[in-house]
């Protein structure tokens, strides 16, 4: 299981990032600084996603080209934003695949992650999910797919005024969940924006994580930790989850009697609870 808990965004445009880059035009020294931030190394076995600009725009072609020609063996996946049908996400992979040949590149290694941001993506999920072979995650951009749909408010994350009670993003949330598991893809949350209020990211990032979401993006170094103590098991529920699988190994056994369901203190336990058991301990 490769873990995606906290998805920490930080723009190619950042000056801050890499001096050098300064005095560039701005498109090319994001380019630019994304190159040389892959090719410094320095990582911590994290996962190294760029995020291209999209289809609708002239930009998309290059950005992968500059960043895969330039560090293909430092790139785990493009995210690509906006994703509206199939066709965006075949049209990169035989982009990236051409680009691998031409560089020495192991073919179909780097990755995509679509990011649903509107209605019509949202609508062809599945066609998405399953595009093309390096497809791992599917993303929530919550601020373009609430403007996509017009949803009244300005507050990403939040509810808006009137709806209450009720949770205007679960039909969302859900469509995203439930193609990324049919598909054995990763659901990620995307970013929440108020990014000096770790209470309102806390609120946030735990409906989806409550779900069952993977992780989430952050959008600065505080929402971190928040970020991947939400994302993870706590430590009680990975201890039980340990103990019925345990329990269940047991006695499903010869050894053990070989009974399908059994007592575990005032709970019977059986095939699904040991499943769902299974989920809690592979995150942990
Ligand atoms: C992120 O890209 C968003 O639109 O929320
Ligand atoms: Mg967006």
């Amino acid at each position: 299981m490769t873990s995606r808990r906290s998805v920490l965004a930080v723009p190619g445009s950042n000056p801050r990032m890499i001096e050098k880059a300064k005095g560039l035009a701005a498109k090319a020294a994001a380019r630019a600084n994304i190159v040389t931030a892959l090719n410094a190394g320095g990582w911590n076995g994290q996962i190294r996603v760029v995020r291209v600009n999209d289809w609708s725009t002239e930009h998309t072609y290059a950005d992968v080209i500059t960043v895969v020609e330039g560090a293909g063996s430092e790139l785990d996946a493009i995210l690509l934003p906006k994703v509206t049908d199939a066709g965006q996400v075949r049209a990169l992979d035989l982009l990236l695949t051409q680009l691998e040949k031409a560089n020495g590149l192991p073919v179909g290694r780097i990755g995509i992650e679509p990011q649903i941001e509107n209605a019509l993506g949202l609508r062809n999920i599945d066609a998405i999910a399953t595009a093309s072979p390096r497809v791992q995650t599917l993303v929530f951009g919550p601020a373009d797919f609430m403007a996509s749909i017009t949803m009244r408010t300005l507050v990403v994350g939040e509810q808006p005024e009137g709806y209450e009670p009720g949770d205007a993003y679960h039909r969302i949330y859900m469509t995203i969940l439930l193609a990324a598991r049919a598909h054995g893809l990763q659901a990620i949350d995307g970013p929440y924006l108020a990014v000096r209020d770790l209470d309102g990211f806390r609120r946030n990032a735990a409906r989806t994580a409550a779900l069952g979401f993977d992780g989430k993006w952050v959008l600065h170094p505080d929402q971190i930790t928040a970020c991947n103590e939400i994302f993870s098991p706590r430590q009680a529920d990975y201890d039980r989850a340990e103990e019925i699988l345990d329990a269940y190994a047991f006695h499903t056994s010869t050894a053990g009697g070989a009974r399908g369901a059994v007592m575990l203190g005032d709970e019977m336990i059986d095939e699904a609870s040991a499943k769902m058991a299974q989920v809690i301990a592979d995150k942990g």
